[in-house]
Parts: structure tokens; C-alpha cells; sequence
């Protein structure tokens, strides 16, 4: 088993190679995208590092600037020299300036409030708040930032930042001033996040101090558990969900100097859509392409499927023997291809109507074989009764007959010349016509006819020649030559019907496709009536005549057809309806040289044959008959012999006793006179033999009588034969 490779239609391969062609690029720029989704998110998260980084700087900035204003006031004069009345108002001078709006207030290192000047912030509570910070500045020495100072009015929270006082190098007192949360608050606004951002700051008890959203319902509470289980470290990013149910993506920096921390949450949505975008944009931007590629393949493959199609169909077209028509595809290489269909399927019917005329040539020719053979065997047997009747009425005009009888007589007589007639020229389109063949010029032949073909013609229609053929020499019987050129002036005159004119051209021509060899064609035309179609397939045919009854018996071509075949050459007619016929002999070349033409001695004595033994060979005992009476009548001995095998009995015994045999040809279902005759020659050599037949092909070997003959050709022919015999002893 074979196995066989899959079938695809063009439709699936086109839309294979689309896909080829539109889905890697689609795939890279997919991976492309998620790459740069993933690096801008990436970026994003940097970013958000960065401000929260701003926020905590900002505010480690806002409290070193507070604690340098408390230490610039702890270098006051009145501080200095510990005069705390004048310092009261210095102090009270100092909460109207922006620096220190929330107040100020001096503490002892143990942390109990030496003098206050309130400020914008309250002060209840101070003490428990502050403490922290105030321990925090007696032990470092240092500033220090408290946590969420926070009343029970949350409105009014705020963080305490208190600075060390050095008197003579030692601390002697904490300065310490309020900064109200709501300053905090606009310090994160000041940032300038993005709306959906949420900025926060977170003391170091975990209570939220700022928020840039919702800050009275926030500040002062601690902050999410969850969000402070994340904050581990001085930095770091995590997601969760905020207090708001969002889900969130948390960045934190923890001061240093504070230890607050500062915080920045985002929706995790507003990192992932610019990715989502971007997703989204690819997304459609495939889908736009593959749709765009898919709308394009269709039309491509539209564009080239019907032209397939119309391929497909020419060819079908040329499978059922048609010609397929040429029409522009749309594609460049299919319309090539049609047009080869085209020059292939023209080609075809060229060869198809070259073997159709072939055929219908070998058929008609096998048609004219059959013909021929028919109208030859009927000849044939009526040469017999020509013979039978010709021999009896010529006895029996010697006969003394009354004046009616004799007329009688003659006119049957007449009628069988009219028959031999008939018979000669069926047994030349049997090409069975004994041809005395003989080169001849061809030319001179045909000028030699121009005074009997001017009579046939008529005055009405001239003969013009255009010989081109000077001396060409062509072997044929010149008897059937002029007759043959009789017949197709014939068929001129009554096709002319009137005046016109009767053309005769020759021309030579080298190997041609009717006749081997070089050859010489002789064209006679006329300007008559033409033929039909139909007419002209069949004028050959013998017995076929449009000429009214008694005008034509059909057999005028048929003669020319059998003189030309059996003079190996070949005719053809060319008519057109309205314009004329041309009969187109074409013979081939010889040569030979014409023999110089010797009339026959005038006034030869009538040969004396009283007392010749004449043996006489036919199997029809009538013309036996005739020709035994013919012969008895001038004084002849007839030894008769119905077969080639009588003859021979008759020879064996009297060989030297005959003048003469006389043999039949055709002599079916016994031997063949010419059998006949080669066997007379073995035991009889001085006996001459003469065939009577008019049922032979070329006999040039010997001495023929064409039947039907008359007495006069009979007695000539046994004359001639003894003459032969008297030489040859
Ligand atoms: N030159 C021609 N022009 C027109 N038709 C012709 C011509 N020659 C022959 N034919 C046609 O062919 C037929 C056959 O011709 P053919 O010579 O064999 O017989 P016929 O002329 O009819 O009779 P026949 O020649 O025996 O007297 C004619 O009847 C005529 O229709
Ligand atoms: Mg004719």
C-alpha cells in the first residue's frame, strides 16, 4: 500500500500561510508588550518609592526646622542668664510667629512646665504626652520629636518637638513647642499625589498622625493591623487591603531621626493599568489585524480561486474535445496558463480534423476499392454478352436479309458499340481496363485534343492554355488520356451551360503527398455552375449523375478517377458554387521516350486463314460459340476446349497441327489463361497464344484481344499470331 499524501484545498493553504504570516508578529509584539507592561510597572513602583521617600524627608525637614527655631530661642539672652520673666515675653512675642504658632512652653529637665505661652494648639495633657520627648532630650542632649500628642478632640492633636536649653554648657531646661497634626496633614497635601494615592504618617506607637484622605476619621487611631505587620525595616513595598477594602499596593520609609513612618498606598489597579492598557491595546490591535489579514486573504483567495476555477473549466472544456476561450484571469500567471489552453486545445482539434479528413479519404478511397470491384465484375460479364451478341449479329448481317431485318441488324450493332462503350469505361474506373500504356508527352497530348475539345465545347466557350511543363513525359494509355480529358470538358460545357471559359494548366511538382516521386499536374477549370457539398463528394462514384435521364449515365469521372489511379496518379476536384470546378489530374513523371508514332502500312491484303487449327480456350460456352462460328465462317479448324486443362490434352496430341490458341483470361475455379499460356510455351513453343479478355491488368507480354471484339479484331489478331509463328520457325 501507498500512502497517500494528504489533499489541501487552495482556500486552506492560503489561509495556512496568512496565519504564517500575521501570527508571529502578533506573538512577538504580545511578549513585547507584556515585557514592557512588566518594566513600566516596575517604573511605576520605583516612583513610588521615591515620593514616599520625599515624605519622609519632608517631614524629618519640618522637624529640623522646628527644633532649630527651638534652638535658636534656647540661645536667647534672657534663657542665657536665666531670667525666666523676661523670657515670658519674649516668649509670648514668639507664639505670633509662624515658626512656633503652636505654642511654646520651658521645662525643667524633670519634665514639670516652668512657663507656657499657649499657642493655636491646646496644651491639655501635655505633660503625660511630652514626657517622652522631654526624656528623650534630656538623655541625648539631642531634639526630639514626640509621638501623637492626642486630647480627647481629636481635631486639636498635635506633636510635641522639644529641644535641650545648655546654660554654661550644661542642660538646663527643654524648650518645647507644638505642631497641630492639621500642619502635618497639609504638609502630605503638599506633596502633590496623585488623587487616588493615599499618603499616610505613623507615629512610633503605630497611630496614624497624617492622611491625606479622610484625616478626621483616621488621625488618632491606630493605624491596620495588617498594614503594620508589613512595615518591618527601615523600607520595603508590600499589597493588601486598606482600611477602605482596597486592594492596595503599600510602600514605607521609617526616620531615621523620628522613627515615624511614612507611607504611600495606591490602588493595585492604578499600577496594573497602563499594563492592562496596554494589554487591551494589543489585544484589539491583534484582533484588528487578524481581522484586516483574514479580510485580506479573502479577497486574495477570491482573486485566485475563480481564476483556478476558470482554469479548471478550460480544461474540462478541451477533455470534452472543445476549444476553450481566453479571457484575462486577473492573475498574471493563471492567464499564461489559460492561454497555453487555448493554443493546446486549437492544437488538438487541428490534429482531431487532420485524422478526420484522413479517415474520411482512406474511407472514401476503400469505398471507391469496393465500388470498383462491383462495376468490374458486372463488366466483366457483360463483355461476355456484348461478345455473344456482337459475334451473332455480325453473322447474320452476312446473311442475306431482307432491307428491315438489315436495318435491325445494324441498329444492334450499334447499341453494342454503345455497350462496349459503357463497359470500357466501368472497367476503367475499376482501373480492370487493359491499358496499353506508353510514355507519352503530356503536353503535345493535350494540344493534339484542342480541335476535338473546341468541337465538344462549342463556340461559345474558348479554350485558353497555360502550359508550364514543356516535354514532361508521363507513361499512360494516351486512349484513356483523351477520353478522360473529353469527359471533364464535357462536364465543362454542361456546367457552363452558355459562354464561358475552359482552362488547361500544366505545372510540375517535386515529391508530392498524391503520388511518389516527382510528378506533372495538369488543371483543367472551368467558369461553370460548381458543385455542392454533396455533389462533390460523390462525382466520382460511378453511375452518379444530377444530369437529367438519358443526358448522363454517371460515368464520365468515374473513368478519369480509374485512368489516373491506374496510371499511378492521382485527381482531385475543386469547386466552388457559382464560380467554377477544377479537375486537378496529377501524373507521375517518366523518362522514358515517347516511341515515334508508326501509322500502320495502308491497303494491308486481308490475311488468308482458310485451313489454320485454331484452338479456342473459354468457359462460356456462347462465346465459345461465337468465336468457333467466326473462324469456321473464314475457313478456320476450331478445336474448342472449355479449360487450360483440355487445351493442353488437344496440344499434346497435335502440337504441330496448330496455328494458333485463343485463350479466355478469366477462367474461375480452373487455371488462368495466362497460366495457360506460359505452360503452351513449355510443350508447344512455336505455338503463339493470344488472350481475349477485357478482365486484365497490364498484359505487355503478350498478345491481348480486348473483349468485346469484333470478327474484323479477331481475324486481325489470329492473323498477327500466325505471322509471329511463321517468324519464330
Ligand atoms: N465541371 C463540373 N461542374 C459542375 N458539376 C460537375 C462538373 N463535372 C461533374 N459534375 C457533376 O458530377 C456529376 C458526375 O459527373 P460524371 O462526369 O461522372 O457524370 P455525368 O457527367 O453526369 O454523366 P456522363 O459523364 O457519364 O455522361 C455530374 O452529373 C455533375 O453533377
Ligand atoms: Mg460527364
Amino acid at each position: 500500500m501507498t500512502a497517500r499524501s494528504r489533499e489541501f484545498s487552495l482556500k486552506t493553504l492560503l489561509l495556512l500561510a496568512l496565519l504564517a504570516v500575521s501570527l508571529p508578529p502578533a506573538v512577538l509584539a504580545g511578549s513585547v508588550v507584556f515585557k514592557l507592561a512588566a518594566s513600566q510597572e516596575a517604573t511605576l513602583e520605583a516612583g513610588v518609592r521615591q515620593r514616599v521617600d520625599a515624605i519622609a524627608t519632608a517631614t524629618d525637614r519640618y522637624f529640623d526646622s522646628v527644633a532649630s527655631v527651638l534652638q535658636a530661642v534656647s540661645m536667647s539672652i534672657s534663657l542665657q542668664r536665666g531670667d525666666l520673666g523676661a523670657f515670658r515675653t519674649t516668649a509670648q512675642a514668639l507664639v505670633h510667629t509662624d515658626a512656633l504658632a503652636g505654642g511654646l512652653a520651658l521645662l525643667s529637665t524633670t519634665g514639670s512646665v516652668l512657663l507656657e505661652a499657649p499657642g493655636s494648639a491646646s496644651t491639655d495633657g501635655l505633660e503625660a504626652d511630652a514626657r517622652d520627648a522631654v526624656g528623650e532630650v534630656v538623655r541625648t542632649g539631642q531634639p526630639a520629636v514626640s509621638n501623637l500628642y492626642a486630647s480627647h478632640d481629636l481635631r486639636n492633636a498635635a506633636v510635641a518637638v522639644a529641644a535641650p536649653v545648655f546654660r554654661n554648657g550644661a542642660l538646663a531646661y527643654v524648650l518645647l513647642t507644638l505642631v497641630p497634626a492639621a500642619e502635618l496633614d497639609a504638609l502630605l497635601r503638599g506633596q502633590h499625589l496623585p488623587s487616588d494615592w493615599i499618603a499616610a504618617l505613623v507615629d512610633q506607637n503605630g497611630t496614624i498622625v497624617a492622611r491625606t484622605r479622610d484625616a478626621d476619621r483616621f488621625v488618632g487611631r491606630p493605624a491596620n493591623a495588617e498594614f503594620m505587620s508589613h512595615v518591618i525595616g527601615e523600607s520595603g513595598s508590600f499589597t493588601n487591603v486598606n482600611l477602605d477594602r482596597v486592594d492596595v499596593y503599600g510602600t514605607f520609609r521609617k526616620s531615621p531621626e523620628t522613627g515615624w513612618l511614612s507611607a504611600i498606598g495606591l490602588p493595585r489597579s492604578s499600577l496594573v493599568a497602563p499594563v492592562q492598557h496596554s494589554l487591551a491595546w494589543l489585544i484589539g490591535g491583534s484582533v484588528m489585524v487578524l481581522l484586516v489579514a483574514v479580510g485580506i486573504g479573502a479577497w486574495a483567495t477570491r482573486r485566485i480561486v475563480a481564476p483556478v476555477r476558470l482554469i479548471t473549466a478550460a480544461a474540462h472544456t478541451i477533455g470534452e474535445g472543445h476549444v476553450p476561450v481566453a479571457a484575462p484571469t486577473g492573475v498574471a500567471e493563471l492567464t499564461e496558463i489559460g492561454r497555453e489552453l487555448v493554443k493546446a486545445g486549437e492544437r488538438r482539434r487541428e490534429a482531431e480534423a487532420a485524422e478526420r479528413k484522413t479517415a474520411e479519404q482512406l474511407q472514401g478511397r476503400q469505398r471507391m476499392e469496393t465500388v470498383g470491384q462491383l462495376a468490374a465484375g458486372v463488366a466483366h460479364d457483360f463483355n461476355n454478352l456484348l461478345m455473344v451478341l456482337n459475334g451473332n449479329l455480325e453473322m447474320l448481317e452476312r446473311e442475306p436479309l431482307s432491307p428491315r431485318a438489315a436495318r435491325l441488324v445494324s441498329a444492334g450493332l450499334r447499341a453494342v458499340t454503345r455497350g462496349d462503350k459503357l463497359v470500357s469505361q466501368i472497367l476503367t474506373f475499376g482501373q480492370r481496363q487493359m491499358l496499353k500504356a506508353e510514355p507519352c508527352d503530356i503536353e503535345a497530348q493535350l494540344s493534339g485534343m484542342f480541335g476535338l475539345l473546341q468541337t465538344a465545347l462549342g463556340p461559345e466557350i474558348p479554350i485558353k492554355h497555360d502550359f508550364a511543363a514543356p516535354g514532361a513525359i508521363s507513361v499512360v494509355d494516351k486512349t484513356e488520356f483523351d477520353r478522360a480529358i473529353l469527359n471533364i470538358a464535357i462536364n465543362a460545357r454542361d456546367a457552363m451551360n452558355g459562354p464561358g471559359v475552359f482552362r488547361i494548366a500544366t505545372s510540375l511538382a517535386a515529391n508530392g503527398a498524391n503520388v511518389a516521386g516527382p510528378s506533372i499536374r495538369v488543371a483543367f477549370s472551368d467558369t461553370g455552375a460548381g458543385m455542392p457539398a454533396d455533389v462533390l463528394g460523390r462525382a466520382f462514384d460511378p453511375f452518379f449523375t444530377t444530369k437529367e435521364v438519358g443526358h448522363g449515365s454517371g460515368l464520365g469521372l468515374s473513368q478519369v478517377y480509374g485512368f489516373a489511379r491506374q496510371s499511378e496518379g492521382h485527381v482531385a476536384l475543386e469547386s466552388e458554387l457559382g464560380q467554377g470546378t477544377t479537375v486537378i489530374i496529377e501524373l507521375p513523371l517518366s523518362f522514358r521516350k515517347p516511341a515515334t508514332i508508326t501509322e500502320e502500312a495502308p491497303g494491308r491484303a486481308e490475311p488468308s486463314l482458310i485451313g489454320l487449327t485454331v484452338v479456342v480456350v473459354d468457359d462460356t460456352p456462347d462465346v465459345l460459340d461465337v468465336v468457333t462460328a467466326t473462324l469456321e465462317a473464314v475457313g478456320c479448324t476450331v478445336l474448342r476446349a472449355a479449360n487450360g486443362a483440355e487445351c493442353l490434352a488437344i496440344l499434346s496430341d497435335h502440337c504441330e497441327r496448330v496455328a494458333v490458341v485463343l485463350t479466355d483470361v478469366m477462367m474461375p475455379g480452373g487455371m488462368m489463361g495466362t497460366e495457360l499460356v506460359g505452360r503452351i510455351r513449355e510443350i508447344c513453343p512455336n505455338v503463339p497464344a493470344v488472350l481475349m479478355s477485357g478482365y486484365a491488368q497490364h498484359q505487355n507480354d503478350n498478345d491481348v484481344l480486348r473483349k468485346p471484339f469484333s470478327s474484323r479484331m479477331l481475324l486481325n489478331a489470329v492473323q498477327a499470331a500466325t505471322r509471329k509463328r511463321g517468324e519464330r520457325a
